[in-house]
């Protein structure tokens, strides 16, 4: 596994229980066919298969080869692989007919194309049949340095922080301004909901191994946009070796968020109008 394809299973085993909520809050119907877009290694692909049992079917789709072929592997080892299918593709222009699905729903993928979100929508909208739900899901909060929320406030100032917005952009392009993207792409009934995950003092090894793979994905080498004293704080707080390394306290709780933006396509004439 690539190193970004590890981070993204090692960040399942936090996940997992959240969206896990996130789909049961959905209610999709049993039986029916959805589509995963941007599915990475397919961890959700499977949930959500789990979810519409025992006849559903659901498509992951995901513009990366190499994530592709390990959703396979995940999927065959895990013997749901007769209700699922992988495919090579573009959320920007789907490889699919309009009405295809009964649903689609992206974790981390749909909501952060930053370019033209409404677009966007409207093309996942077009291959699901009208009254299906269309869901985008994105990592929304976290705070993982108990006891240091000044430090964690300036890290989440960073670009890793805030990415894939940037200063400047137009407020609207936010992803927590989805609500906004969902109503102009024509979608109805749109509300949101966020989910919370948690973990705490003592971890096991795997846990730690997710939360500290979770601290170098959220904030990563923020070196040139810190100061030289956060830097040695974070660096005394985050290294593994660190004699305070804040994984090692007894008392230690983090927890983080996902935003849930879901809405029901309306027919396909109205979201062309
Ligand atoms: C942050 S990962 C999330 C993966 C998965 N949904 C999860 O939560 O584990 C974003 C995924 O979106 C995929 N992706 C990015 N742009 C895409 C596009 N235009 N079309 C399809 N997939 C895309 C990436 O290859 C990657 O697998």
């Amino acid at each position: 596994m690539n190193d970004y394809a590890q981070k993204l299973y090692l960040s399942d085993l936090l996940r997992e229980p959240v969206i896990r909520a996130a789909i049961r809050k959905l209610q999709l119907p049993s039986g029916s066919r959805g589509l995963d877009a941007g599915c990475g290694i397919g961890s959700h692909t499977l949930l959500l298969a789990d979810a519409v049992a025992p006849d559903g079917h659901v498509t992951g789709l995901d513009l990366s080869a190499g994530f592709l072929a390990h959703a396979r592997e995940i999927a065959n080892k895990s013997g749901h692989s007769e209700r699922i299918s992988f495919q090579q593709g573009n959320v920007e222009k789907l490889p699919f007919g309009d009405d295809t699905f009964d649903w689609a729903w992206s974790v981390d993928c749909v909501g952060l194309i930053p370019a033209k979100p409404i677009s966007l929508l409207k093309e996942v909208a077009r291959v699901v049949k009208p009254g299906g739900i269309l869901a985008i899901l994105l990592w929304s909060s976290q705070q993982l340095l108990p006891g240091y929320p000044l430090l964690e406030a300036r890290l989440n100032a960073t670009f890793p922080g805030i990415a894939p917005f940037v200063e400047g952009m137009n407020p609207e392009l936010h992803f927590l301004s989805a609500l906004g993207w969902f109503h102009k792409a024509g979608l109805n009934e749109s509300t949101a909901h966020t989910f919370a995950g948690s973990v705490h003092s003592p971890l096991g090894d795997d846990i730690r191994k997710a939360v500290m793979s979770l601290i170098e994905m959220r904030w990563g080498d923020p070196r040139s946009e810190i100061t030289r004293d956060d830097w040695a704080q974070y660096q005394r707080l985050c290294r593994p070796d660190s004699r305070d390394f804040i994984l090692n306290r007894p008392d230690y709780y983090a927890f983080f968020t996902y935003s849930m933006f879901h809405g029901k396509v309306a027919s396909v004439g109205a979201l062309k109008a």
